[in-house]
């Protein structure tokens, strides 16, 4: 199966990969959801979203504190590594991601879209200016906007919220124009990221679910390889190079 799926990538111009927390499992940062997933241990309502950032200001900003210090002491893994040479590979590739780690950057891959924004970066919680300067949040005395005067929280899309209609609109057209299809490492159970891979199976591309279980998109996949994407990916790509180098 990885030999036709590679066959098949090597001949693709157009090759979209959409990675959810999975992808970076292997880089020790926690998914979501699953018996060790982060919202077995805190509830998501009030931890990642304006509700319960409003109520519970001090609280969401511990629990940031601690995701922003685990995030900086990870790096990238060889699944990250794989997809930045596949970019390579590829004349027309766009990198998808709902993961906020920023391990796609540091693993140079250039083209992409981070659907639910990056943990590193600050907005203001009213104007949503971001907030360039790197800032150290002290919970107990959380900084205002320069502009607005509201408190400043993490530039990530919390439930509940729309996503950036840019990004998102990308990413849809990146979608319906991909003739094949990467879906690694997401439960596709979050929307809107989660219609894009139905999106471009719609309009014909090949769908392929790299995952350690079975999801409710792989039924509709035309390949699923159950396993790590840090040991599938760079089997795929491994092989892609060789049939490119022919
Ligand atoms: N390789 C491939 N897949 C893996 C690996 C691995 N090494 N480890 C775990 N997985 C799979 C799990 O089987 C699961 O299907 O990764 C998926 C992770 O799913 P979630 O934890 O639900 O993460 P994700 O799909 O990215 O969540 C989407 O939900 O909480 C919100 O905004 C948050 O972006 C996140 C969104």
């Amino acid at each position: 199966m990885i030999k036709k799926i590679a066959e098949i990538a090597s001949n693709c111009k157009r090759i979209v990969v959409l990675t959810g927390a999975g992808i970076s499992a292997e880089s020790g940062v926690p998914t979501f959801r699953g018996k060790d997933g982060v919202w077995a241990n805190f509830k998501p309502e009030e931890l990642a979203s304006v509700a319960g950032f409003m109520e519970n200001t001090e609280i969401v900003w511990e629990w940031y504190n601690w995701r922003r210090e685990l995030m900086e002491k990870v790096k990238p893994n060889k699944g990250h590594i794989a997809i930045t040479n596949l970019e390579k590979l590829s004349p027309n590739f766009s990198l998808i991601t709902q993961n906020v780690d920023g391990l796609h950057t540091i693993a140079e891959t250039q083209n992409i879209l981070e659907l639910h924004g990056n943990i590193s970066r600050n907005k203001c919680s009213v104007c949503h200016l971001i907030v360039d300067e790197k800032l150290v949040i002290d919970p107990s005395n959380i900084p205002t906007c320069k502009k607005c005067g509201g408190k400043i929280r993490p530039d990530i899309v919390w439930f509940g919220e729309m996503l950036d209609e840019q990004l998102i609109s990308q990413a849809m057209v990146d979608s319906e124009q991909a003739e094949i299809f990467f879906c690694i490492g997401t439960s596709a159970v979050v929307h809107p990221a989660a219609s894009l891979p139905s999106i471009a199976k719609q309009r014909g591309a090949v769908l392929v679910e790299i995952n350690t279980e079975e999801t409710v998109l792989t039924s509709q996949a035309d390949y699923f390889v159950q396993g790590k994407s840090g040991e599938i990916l760079p089997e795929i790509i491994q092989l892609v190079q060789e049939k490119k180098s022919i």
